[in-house]
C-alpha cells in the first residue's frame, strides 16, 4: 500500500540526505507529484507556478510525453552502452553532431551527468591542454566570488561563496578567486571605469600576480546563478576574451544555467560575440528529464586531445558519459525548443517579467537593484538602505521569508539570504520559469512578488 502524506515525511527525515542537507529544512518537506508546463502540484494537491524550473533546468515545461516517449523507445532499444575506447552509440554521434551545430563555434563534445561533472572535465581538459602545449605549470583556475559552478572538491574550489567550503575544506589548490563584474556593488573600481572595465582589470592583475605561466584557465558564468542572477556589464565579456587571449589563458563559459535558450539564445556568450575554449553545459540540454552535461570544445582544444600520443592520452571517463537513453531525451528536448521557438518565447516572457518587476518596485524604498533583460533570468536584491546600499541583518531572514511568503501565494522560488554587509549581496529573490511561461503566469509571478514583499516588510 502506498504511504500516506505524514508516512512519506517521516521516512523522508529518517533515511533521505537532501542536497544542501539539514534537518531543519526537511521539518515540513514540500512533496512534488506532478507537473504540467509552468505549473507544479504537491501531495496536497495545491496548484504552484515553477518560478525555478525546477532548478534553473525544466525548459521545456513539466509533463512532456514526447520526452517520456523517447526515453521509452531508447530504452526498449539499447537503454545503455559504454561509449569506452571503441564503442559509441547512435544517440550520443547525433546529438554530439546538434550540439556542434547549434553552438557554432564548438568543435568536441563530452558528455558528462551534471554540470559539476562538466567543470570538473573543464578543468582537466585545460590543464590537458597545456601540458600536451608543453606548458605543464599552466594549472591554476581563476574564478569569481559568488560563482557557482557544483559542489565536488575542484568544482566547490572554483565557487565563490565561502558557505559552500567551510565544512569541506581544505579546497583544492590553485583556485584563485577575484571579485566579478556586479555593476551594482563595485569592488575596487576607478573612476570612469565601467563595472565590466573594473572587473576585466582585476582579471588581468590576477593573471600578472599569478604569473600567466602558472594560469591555466578562468571560468566564469555569463550571468551569474546561485550567487545572485548577477548581470555582467555588456562590455565585460568581450573584455575578458581579450585579457585572456593576450596571457594564453583559456575561458571557460559555464552555462549550466544561461545554456538552452534560458536567456534567449541558444547560448548566453554570443549576447556579446565572444566565444569561449570551453563552454559547459548541464540542465537545459535535457530539461532536466534526464540527468545529462558536458562540455564543449574548441577545435583546437579538439585538435589537442586527437593529436597526443597514446600514451598521453586524455584518461578522463565517466561510465555514464554519451548515455544512450539521456542523449535521445536531449535530442527530443532540443527539437521541441526548436520547434516551438522556445528562444523567442524566454526572449518576449524575460522582457516582460524585467519590465513587471521594475514597475512592481520602481519607488520601493528597499528595492537596491532589479536585474534582468536578457531572457527568462531575473532577480530582485533588497537593502535595508538604498541610498547606502546596507543590507538587512541576517536575522532578519527578509529573503527566506519572502521565499515562503510567496510560496504561500502558489509561486515557487528561490532566494540568497544575504550575505554580509555590502558589497556581500543582499537579500535577493531570485525568478527563472520555464520557457514555456505565459504572459498571465508572468504578471501572477510578479505580483505575488510584490504581495510577499509588503507582507515581510510591510511596504
Ligand atoms: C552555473 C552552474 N554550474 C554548475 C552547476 C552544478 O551542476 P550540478 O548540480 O548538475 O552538478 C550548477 C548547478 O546549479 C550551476 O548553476
Amino acid at each position: 500500500m502506498a504511504l500516506t502524506a505524514a508516512e512519506l515525511i517521516r521516512a523522508d527525515q529518517d533515511h533521505l540526505i537532501h542536497p544542501l542537507h539539514h534537518p531543519i529544512d526537511n521539518a515540513e518537506p514540500v512533496i512534488y507529484v506532478r507537473g504540467r508546463g509552468a505549473m507544479v502540484q504537491d501531495i496536497g494537491g495545491h496548484e504552484m507556478i515553477d518560478g525555478l524550473s525546477g532548478l534553473w533546468n525544466v525548459n521545456v515545461g513539466h509533463g512532456r510525453v514526447e520526452l517520456a516517449d523517447a526515453a521509452a523507445a531508447q530504452m526498449k532499444e539499447l537503454a545503455y552502452f559504454s561509449a569506452y575506447v571503441g564503442s559509441s552509440n547512435i544517440p550520443s554521434i547525433t546529438l554530439a553532431s546538434k550540439l556542434v551545430e547549434l553552438a557554432g563555434d564548438m568543435q568536441g563534445i563530452f558528455f558528462t551527468t551534471g554540470g559539476a561533472e562538466a567543470n570538473e572535465s573543464a578543468f582537466k581538459t585545460a590543464r590537458f591542454y597545456w601540458k600536451a602545449k608543453g606548458k605543464p605549470d599552466k594549472i591554476k583556475v581563476i574564478s569569481r566570488q559568488h560563482a557557482y559552478h557544483g559542489v565536488t572538491q575542484q568544482a566547490m574550489s572554483a565557487t565563490g561563496m565561502a558557505a559552500y567550503w567551510k565544512m569541506f575544506e581544505p579546497r583544492v589548490p590553485g583556485f584563485v578567486h577575484i571579485p566579478t563584474c556586479y555593476p551594482y556593488r563595485v569592488q575596487e573600481g576607478k573612476p570612469g571605469e565601467t563595472a565590466g572595465q573594473t572587473a576585466a582589470r582585476l582579471l588581468e592583475e590576477a593573471i600578472l600576480r599569478e604569473g600567466p605561466e602558472t594560469v591555466a584557465a578562468f571560468i566564469a558564468e555569463p550571468i551569474h546563478g546561485g550567487g545572485g542572477v548577477i548581470y555582467p556589464t555588456d562590455d565585460y565579456f568581450p573584455l575578458v576574451r581579450q585579457i585572456c587571449d593576450r596571457h594564453q589563458v583559456l575561458f571557460i563559459a559555464d552555462e549550466v544555467i544561461t545554456g538552452f535558450c534560458r536567456t534567449g539564445k541558444w547560448f548566453a556568450t554570443s549576447h556579446w560575440n565572444v566565444k569561449p575554449d570551453i563552454r559547459v553545459f548541464a540542465k537545459g540540454v535535457t530539461s532536466g528529464y534526464l540527468p545529462l552535461g558536458g562540455i564543449m570544445v574548441s577545435r583546437a582544444i579538439k585538435e589537442a586531445i586527437d593529436g597526443v600520443k597514446p600514451e598521453d592520452r586524455w584518461m578522463h571517463a565517466y561510465t555514464y558519459s554519451g548515455h544512450p537513453t539521456c542523449c535521445a531525451v536531449a535530442l527530443k528536448n532540443l527539437e521541441i525548443m526548436e520547434r516551438e521557438h522556445l528562444n523567442e518565447n524566454a526572449a518576449r516572457m524575460g522582457d516582460r517579467l524585467y519590465a513587471g518587476l521594475r514597475e512592481a518596485f520602481k519607488d520601493h524604498p528597499h528595492a537596491g537593484d532589479v536585474r534582468g533583460g536578457k531572457g527568462l533570468l531575473a532577480a530582485v536584491e533588497l537593502v535595508e538602505d538604498r541610498a547606502s546600499k546596507r543590507n538587512f541583518a541576517a536575522d532578519k531572514k527578509v529573503a527566506p521569508r519572502i521565499q515562503a511568503e510567496m510560496m504561500k501565494r502558489g509561486v515557487i522560488t528561490r532566494v540568497r539570504a544575504v550575505a554580509g554587509a555590502h558589497p556581500a549581496p543582499g537579500d535577493t529573490v531570485y525568478y527563472a520559469p520555464p520557457l514555456v511561461v505565459t504572459g498571465k503566469e508572468v504578471d501572477q509571478v510578479v505580483s505575488v512578488s510584490r504581495d510577499a514583499v509588503k507582507a515581510v516588510l510591510g511596504v
